[in-house]
């Protein structure tokens, strides 16, 4: 059990340094299992879901070591297809696998996939796209079998731009035989890193960013050094907290395109904002306005991954806002946590009404999922007295030490083992 003690009150002040986007990260390791050479990564965070996949890889039959933010790995000869069920319960992006084993060795095994539990999440967009491209597929007892002896290059039309569907089918077209044009692809900034990084082992990958990827496939790929994009979310994370506590942060190693759909409503609400090449500032004094009506979708629109925290900053916001959950239909469980400090919220199926009150309370809740306890952070380091947090464990699946992070800009926060 892993319980994070917060005392609220104090405004954020100071400089906080991004890592390596998390999203970014775990697709290209995925992706590193197309060569037999050694890939190194910069700038890793040290996170759970990244040792997780370490794990899951080194099941596989990869090696790697990590020296401090470098990471290297190398899949000489992957001696598993199988991806071990205790591994990929943990964790979602042990789907990302099938796509590169499949590329790798025409061969994946994968138990259904777990991670944070914020909606059904299927895979059939992924799968149909992968038997479009001539992998047959059986699924029982909760294993998907996939036999990839004919993998080829195919047309493929995504019925909505899912993520992972369309890293999946990039890593697989990427050493399959002839070209794959992927249409109504998701257009987030962490595909087009993927695409870069593949094209640095001598893929040929273009459009990524659009809504059409084409991907040549090549025969053989290389190893290579790559630094993965700054994480937006984390960045996101860090800018709401000083736009709720008020204060005054600067994040550096940003790219603050990436991160214009929070950017664009949190100038409407009362802070200051002030962008450079790869940093951002935030100025925040008083009450932050409410917004009328935010709605998740797809990049660009505004990412579910973030859904959370700006409902912390409409429970404490001057005004009446509604949110509108359209990615995954869990994503509210973070209401109740925040009833009990306070906040007034009522939930409709996808859609959350939250009228803004001047303060919340310290209380002992609960992270539900990854976002979700990293918003209750924010609640804590808001409210007045002391706030607990227990299932801290999910948010260190995508946050290196929230503690360090919110404690170096000045909120009284602890760990409790
Ligand atoms: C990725 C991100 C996650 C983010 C999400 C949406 C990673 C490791 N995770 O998750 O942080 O919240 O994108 O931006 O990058 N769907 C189907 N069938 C499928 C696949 C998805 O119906 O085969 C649905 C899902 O249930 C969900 C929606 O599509 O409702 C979006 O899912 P997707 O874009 O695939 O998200 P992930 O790749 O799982």
């Amino acid at each position: 059990m892993s319980r994070l003690l917060i005392k609220g009150g104090n405004p954020l002040r100071g400089e906080v340094r991004i890592k390596a986007a998390k999203n970014a990260v775990l697709p290209i390791l995925a992706a590193s299992l197309l060569t037999q050479d050694e890939c190194v990564i910069k700038d890793v965070p040290h996170i759970t879901d990244i040792t997780y996949m370490l794990k899951i890889m080194g099941a596989l039959g990869s090696s790697y070591t990590v020296d401090g933010d470098i990471l290297a790995i190398k899949s000489e000869a992957p001696t598993h297809y199988s991806v071990p069920a205790e591994y990929a319960k943990e964790l979602r992006s042990s789907l990302f696998l099938l796509g590169p084993l499949l590329g790798r060795v025409r061969r994946a095994v994968v138990a259904y996939p777990g991670g944070c539990d914020i909606g059904v999440r299927p895979l059939d967009i992924h799968l149909k796209g992968l038997r479009e491209m001539g992998v047959a597929i059986e699924e029982s007892h909760g294993k998907i079998y996939c036999d990839g002896t004919r993998l080829k290059g195919a047309d493929v039309l995504l019925d909505f731009p899912s993520v992972g569907a369309t890293e999946n089918l990039m890593m697989a077209a990427a050493s399959a035989r002839g070209v794959t044009r992927i249409s109504n692809a998701a257009k987030e900034p962490e595909i087009v890193d993927l695409q870069n990084f593949i094209n640095a082992m001598g893929g040929k990958i273009t459009g990524a960013g659009s809504d059409r990827i084409v991907i040549e496939g090549v025969e053989k790929l290389h190893g290579c050094e790559y630094t993965p994009i700054p994480d937006r979310i984390v960045a996101g994370t860090i800018l709401i907290g000083g736009a709720v506590c008020g204060g005054d942060v600067t994040i550096s190693n940003v790219i603050p395109d990436h991160l214009e759909p929070l950017l664009f409503k949190i100038n409407k609400s009362a802070c200051h904002l002030s962008l450079r090449s790869d940093n951002i500032s935030i100025t925040a004094e008083g009450r932050p306005r409410t917004f009328d009506k935010l709605e998740t979708q797809p990049y660009p629109g505004f990412p579910t991954d973030l859904q959370s925290q700006i409902m912390v900053l409409m429970s404490v916001a001057e005004g009446t806002g509604v949110i509108v959950e359209n990615i995954f239909e869990t994503r509210f469980r973070i209401v109740r946590e925040l009833i009990k400090m306070g906040a007034t919220i009522t939930v409709k199926d996808r859609t959350a009404v939250i009228r803004g009150v001047k303060r919340l309370e310290g209380a002992a809740v609960s992270a539900a999922d990854l976002r979700g306890g990293a918003a209750l952070v924010i609640a804590g380091a808001k409210a007045e007295g002391f706030t607990t947090i227990d299932n801290a464990r999910y948010i260190d699946r995508g946050y290196e030490s929230i503690e360090r992070i919110f404690g170096e800009l000045g909120v009284e926060i602890n760990r409790l083992e």
